[in-house]
């Protein structure tokens, strides 16, 4: 991931990938001007590295010049004037290549055509690296296009965001969805879980996202999730993955603005680690953390058999069934520590103090992520 001032871009177009493109725009230009001496225009300062590559792969001699795109206030109007500078070569009769970095709406092109229009070339062809086939809204023919890409903001190989990312050697794509910090939270029986994502998600802005509740909201609410789901634990089936991925992905939907998201109750198994990491990544975010409240068991014994007392909880009351909670709960995350483990993500939090000095604890490991 990568940040530029205040945005966030991920790996879109790596480096090998455009050197590919950049070979194969060169291939075909070289193929079909055969024995005319091209004079290839670049369009600054976004085509400086596209030009620099293609031209040093260039098997012909050939003649390179930079024009430039300058905004000058207009002086009666309030709108900006767009004008090409440079331009300083006489090019009658020639063959001029115009090498863009990307065509976007057209109107830089537009303007390319303007000035052109004056000068007498023997022909006017356009190449562009990158090509938002959304966003154009204009008829001049692109006679060579690179890569064809989505109608979204990217920088590297040239392009920048206001002033910075051009000297990246691979592209990267805004990301939709900005920074957020999304936790799994995991912690035994009695260790203080749903208090502490209380806090945590009032703190942090989080969406405390429950499993057990999103699958009692859906039931109950009879959506078609919801049915699926019942459909299999009616016949005594486990609720298959997807189905409970697919409902978190709509509570994820739900909250498109918030700042992250707290797991809680999945997930359960490598097979289900992999599709959370899979939804996130759908979501252009991820997983950012694994945290996992630590209680010595005899500690967690009696704090639940006091709240049995109180609760009348009947699965608090009982030690040996408390006992086996925990057994339970160790053999079953002890995969996903390893999973989150192995991405350095396994945050294990002293979940033994006062519910301040627990909070701060998960704080100081919320903070650096
Ligand atoms: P057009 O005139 O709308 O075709 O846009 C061309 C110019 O807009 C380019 O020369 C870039 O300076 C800028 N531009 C368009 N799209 C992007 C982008 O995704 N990243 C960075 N600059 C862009
Ligand atoms: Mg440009």
């Amino acid at each position: 991931m990568l940040k530029l001032h205040d945005l966030y871009f991920k790996p879109f177009i790596s480096e090998q990938e455009i050197h590919a493109a950049v070979e194969k725009m060169v291939q075909e230009i070289a193929t079909d001007l055969d024995d005319e001496m091209p004079v290839f225009v670049g369009i600054l300062n976004g085509s400086f590295m596209f030009v620099s590559d293609f031209v040093k792969k260039y098997p012909k001699p050939c003649e390179v010049t930079f024009i430039k795109l300058a905004s000058y206030e207009g002086v009666k109007s309030t709108e900006d004037i767009q004008r090409l500078i440079g331009l300083t070569q006489d090019l009658t009769g020639r063959t001029v290549v115009i090498l863009e970095d990307i065509i976007d709406s057209g109107k830089t092109l537009e303007e390319v055509h303007r000035i052109f229009k004056n000068e007498n070339v023997k022909e006017l062809i356009i190449a562009t690296l990158f090509y938002k086939p959304e966003a154009y809204d204009k008829d001049f023919k692109l006679h060579y296009v690179g890569i064809e890409i989505p109608n979204k903001f990217i920088v590297g190989y040239g392009l920048d965001y206001d002033g910075l990312g051009r000297d990246l050697p691979d592209v990267y794509q805004l990301k939709t969805t900005q920074h957020m910090t999304n936790l799994v939270l995991f912690g035994p029986p009695g260790a203080g879980k749903g208090t502490q994502a209380n806090f945590l998600k009032e703190k942090y802005d989080l969406v405390h996202i429950s499993t057990g509740d999103v699958f009692r909201f859906n039931i109950k609410n009879e959506t078609a999730l919801g049915m699926l789901a019942k459909s299999y634990m009616d016949k005594g089936e486990l609720v298959p993955d997807q189905v409970t991925i697919d409902m978190l992905n709509k509570e994820v939907e739900k909250n498109t603005d918030a700042k992250g998201f707290i797991f809680d109750g999945f997930p359960r198994t490598n097979a289900q680690a992999k599709a959370l990491d899979e939804l996130m990544d759908s979501k252009d975010s991820q997983i950012n953390a694994m945290v996992a409240l630590e209680v010595d068991d005899e500690v967690l014994v009696n704090r639940l058999l006091e709240r049995g007392k109180t609760s009348g909880r009947p699965d608090d009351a009982d030690e040996s069934i408390i006992r086996n909670r925990i057994k339970e709960y160790y053999a079953k995350t002890a995969i996903l520590k390893d999973y989150y483990a192995a991405q350095n993500k396994y945050y294990g939090v002293n979940g033994v103090g006062s519910i301040e000095e627990i909070t701060e604890r998960l704080s100081q490991v919320i903070d650096k992520l």
